[in-house]
């Protein structure tokens, strides 16, 4: 019952001549934005990327985000900052998408956006003064194949009290 979620895994390799239909888009962008938000406050703004001069550039600034090289889009989320919670809220919606894109064929890569790296992105996509670039998510149908996700582990978890495991 819950494949879609082991299903997620990253993707770095994707068909490059094969665009996401805008109403795949959107339903992804829908995804994002049905995640929970303290105080719904739902402060985050999604950019759209799918031209692949803009894909390039930032596959070459970001050598952590290179996959951008064959993604056909990449989702940009930004963080409103004056709400208390932001990484945690952007944090929900960037999940909600990549929960999503398996359930529409796709695949998708969330590549972290560290602090020195903002100013670029701020001037890059034109972002105001007291927004948070979070994160670029990847996306295109994918050319590779990952094994279902199966990361549990019962040592990470424990009953109680830190440290008391759990019976099985
Ligand atoms: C906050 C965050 C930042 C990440 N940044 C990158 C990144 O910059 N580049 C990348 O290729 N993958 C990035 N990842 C993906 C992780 O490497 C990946 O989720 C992890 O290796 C587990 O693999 P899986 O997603 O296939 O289950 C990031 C994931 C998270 C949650």
């Amino acid at each position: 019952m819950l494949e879609y979620i082991y299903r997620r895994r990253s993707i770095r390799k994707f068909h490059a001549d094969r665009p996401v239909e805008p109403e795949k888009v959107t339903e992804l962008l829908r995804a994002a934005m049905a995640a929970p938000s303290a105080n719904n406050r739902q402060g985050w703004r999604f950019i759209v990327v799918d031209d692949r001069e803009t894909l390039d550039k930032l596959a070459e600034h970001y050598p952590n985000a290179d996959m951008l090289f064959t993604a056909t889009l990449c989702i940009v989320p930004v963080a409103d900052m004056e709400t208390f919670y932001y990484q945690q809220d952007l944090a929900a919606a960037t999940q909600n998408l990549l929960l999503a894109a398996p359930e529409l064929g796709l695949g998708t890569c969330w590549c972290g956006m560290k602090p020195e790296r903002q100013e670029w992105a701020h001037e890059f996509f034109e972002v105001p003064e007291g927004w948070w670039v979070f994160a670029l998510i990847a996306v295109g149908y994918p050319a590779e194949e990952k094994p279902a996700n199966t990361w549990y582990k019962e040592e990470n978890v424990f009953r109680g009290r830190w440290g008391a495991r759990r019976e099985a």
